[in-house]
């Protein structure tokens, strides 16, 4: 038994992301790497999933706008879910049809209202009263009614960390139940707006299923409710949020997608004639992507040792701002494993992706691969210090 742990302990420690060394290293680094093949896998694999409950999906483009990645995203013919007039038109550059297009977020300028009026985007997920009354007032100046389906913020815990949690009442999301009623009332005023659903989102990185079941229970409670309004609701949006294994990306490297849809095709009561949506982010592309940074430096201290990569928070701010863990492979590498501090060249200290991490002994110029970075990764970065926005190779291309 101890021997085949020890062996499985091997097992894992040893495997690396497969990656085109010998082009990387004519590379600028540091850069993104995009590994389109794992997308595809991973979009059929949603497909397949979703297609047993025939539900639809929105990329949550939030999570990377890439070209490459989006055009994979088009082609698997899934929808768009924007949080920005700058997402909308970028998923409308992407080819994605309006008709698929959902619109969330608590602040949106009217110019952004505007851009999805024009373009009779599929529904404007509406965060509060005040922005139902200025999409009326806009929709009914482009003679148009708008379709908006109202977010309803659940109260129920995402378990994951509060940075990312959306769906409890202290959070700034969505119309609280308590003020459903009086909401749900202002319709017959609000002459230039159709509302055709309702629309969640709890939180990012859920790992446990079991936040989505306690969803799914208050989705049928509040269906009750809208029966008893007499208000018919043509889809229940559901938002995104599933995990992903940020500790063996190589193990499992897709996603449980059968789990995930069949939690709602078990615990959530559609009635008769109603579509299921779901925006899904961090699961598509998350582990197709990692962030390939070259050593600069190995600094030995009296108590350890920094590796100092060319990348930092400015590419990947995830570990600085959520404590996030991400894989660190050094993927030039052979020699016994060491404990390393991994830094950035940012001036903070926050500059730091992992403490004490087993690295294969590594030196200057050797690449290291941030993994599990297709997610929050590339769209997040900065240019703090001055620095230069990181580029992006897919495997298409460096084949
Ligand atoms: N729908 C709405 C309304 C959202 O706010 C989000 C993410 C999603 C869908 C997609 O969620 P996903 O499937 O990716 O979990 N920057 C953070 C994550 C922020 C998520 C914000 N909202 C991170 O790096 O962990």
């Amino acid at each position: 038994m101890e021997f085949f742990l020890i062996q499985k302990y091997i097992f894992f420690i040893m495997i690396k992301g497969q990656f085109p060394i010998q082009k990387f290293q004519e590379l600028q680094t540091p850069f993104y790497y995009y590994d389109l093949d794992l997308l595809r896998s991973t979009l059929n694999e949603i497909k397949t999933q979703a297609l047993k409950g025939n539900f639809h999906v929105h990329y949550a483009l939030k999570a990377n706008v890439n070209k490459s990645v989006l055009h994979e995203i088009k082609k698997a013919d899934l929808g768009a879910d924007c949080v920005s007039g700058g997402e909308v038109q970028a998923a409308i550059d992407a080819g994605i049809s309006p008709s698929k297009i959902v619109f969330a977020g608590v602040g949106k300028a009217d110019w952004e209202i505007n851009l999805g009026l024009d373009h009779d985007i599929f529904c404007f997920n509406v965060e509060s009263v005040p922005e139902l009354e200025v999409i009326n007032e806009l929709a009914e100046k482009h003679q148009k009614k708008a379709r908006v389906a109202l977010r309803i913020n659940p109260n129920i815990s995402a378990h994951t960390h509060h940075y990312i949690t959306t769906g409890l009442s202290e959070n700034k999301f969505g119309i609280n139940m308590s003020d459903l009623d009086s909401v749900v009332d202002l319709f017959p005023s609000l002459t230039h707006l159709k509302l055709i659903g309702i629309h969640f989102h709890i939180g990012s990185q859920i790992t446990d299923l079991s936040s989505f079941q306690s969803l799914c229970v208050r989705i049928n409670e509040l269906q009750q409710f809208f029966l008893s309004k007499k208000i018919t609701l043509e889809h229940i949006n559901v938002g995104g949020g599933l995990g992903i294994n940020y500790e063996h990306p190589n193990h499992i490297p897709i996603p449980d997608f059968d789990a995930y849809f069949k939690t709602f095709r078990d615990h959530l009561d559609l009635l008769p004639g109603q579509t299921l949506h779901f925006e899904l982010g961090r699961s598509v592309v998350a582990q197709c992507g990692s962030l390939i940074s070259k050593v600069l430096f190995v600094k030995k201290g009296s108590s350890k040792q920094f590796a100092i990569l060319d990348a930092g928070f400015t590419e990947l701010i995830r570990p600085a701002l959520y404590q996030a863990y991400h894989h660190i492979e050094n993927i030039t590498s052979e020699l016994p494993i060491e404990p390393y501090d991994v830094v950035g060249p940012i001036c903070e200290s926050s500059d730091t992706f992992a403490k004490g991490f087993n690295l294969n002994a590594t030196k200057r110029n050797d690449l290291i691969a941030l993994r599990s970075a297709g997610a929050y990764g590339e769209i997040m970065a900065s240019q703090y210090n001055l620095r230069q926005l990181p580029k992006a190779y897919t495997s298409d291309e460096l084949k």
